[in-house]
């Protein structure tokens, strides 16, 4: 993705780009499907992700498109919550996804909140192995944190960082404080898939809308690749491309004329 901006897509609005993705997605499950081949996707939550939640739903209760062959893995989640906290990401992603769709339940995967300090290492290997397992991730998506983190690899994280528990950032934990009554709820650590992870998925596919991300897009996209800004990796990945809508596209349009 170098600084040509060639891998950059700018659409209308977040609604037509998230049907753009939809519909790569919905080609490769038709088209595994044919071949009676499972089809791996990895998901982030947030809020840029919710029209792409959207129209997935309406292409499977609308369009017919069923998802049996699909296998997921969830990027990160927080730390120190019981298991089925409605605040977990775990639930965010049953309300907003998996609870409209036809995914089984044994082929969705989640890093999980509620561990033992002693049981973190060994379940974050496991992870790492279950998607090595399913065959490697097909297509990511993801979001970026307004101090350009990916899942929740803050900056500082390597490029060839694995699943891990990792500090949350004070901007990120702020960002989330709306989930959570005051920033003292909010949990200080979570669990992230690595750097390393990510770019070994073989499409990554980053959404970003609005005005407030403008900044930090054109940092990842034309600047240095550096750990100081996580998302700036995807520039090393021969199959990355970046979904924008103009205000989020507006920096970069500025400056490269
Ligand atoms: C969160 C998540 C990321 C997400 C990002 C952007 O903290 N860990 O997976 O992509 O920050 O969030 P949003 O889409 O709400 O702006």
């Amino acid at each position: 993705m170098s600084a040509d901006l060639s891998r950059l897509r700018i659409f209308e609005n977040p609604d037509s780009a998230s049907v753009c993705v939809a519909s790569e997605m919905a080609r490769l499950i038709r088209e595994r499907a044919s071949l009676g081949r499972s089809v791996v996707f990895g998901f982030a939550t947030g809020e840029t992700l919710v029209p792409l939640f959207a129209e997935l739903v309406y292409l499977h209760q609308e369009e017919g498109l069923s998802f049996p062959n699909v296998v997921t893995f969830n990027l990160d989640e927080y730390l120190g919550l019981e298991a089925g906290d409605p605040r977990s990401l775990h639930a965010v992603m049953m309300r907003n996804l998996f609870d409209h769709l036809d995914i089984p339940a044994h082929n969705r995967h989640f890093l999980h909140s509620d561990l033992r300090p002693s049981a973190i290492k060994a379940h974050c290997a496991a992870y790492e192995a279950e998607i090595a397992r399913a065959g490697g991730i097909d297509i990511q998506v993801l979001g970026i944190g307004r101090n350009g983190h990916i899942a929740f690899n803050e900056p500082g994280s390597p490029i060839d960082s694995r699943t891990r528990r990792v500090m949350l950032a004070g901007s990120t934990r702020v960002d989330a404080v709306s989930e959570f009554a005051t920033l003292a709820q909010v949990p200080i650590a979570a669990l992230t898939m690595g750097c390393g992870t990510i770019l070994e998925a073989r499409r990554l596919i980053l959404m970003a809308w609005g005005a407030k991300k403008a900044r930090i897009v054109r940092r990842a996209i034309t600047g240095p690749v550096t750990a100081k800004l996580p998302a700036s990796f995807l520039q090393s990945h021969p199959s990355a491309q970046v979904f924008l809508d103009p205000p989020a596209a507006a920096v970069l349009v500025r400056e490269s004329r």
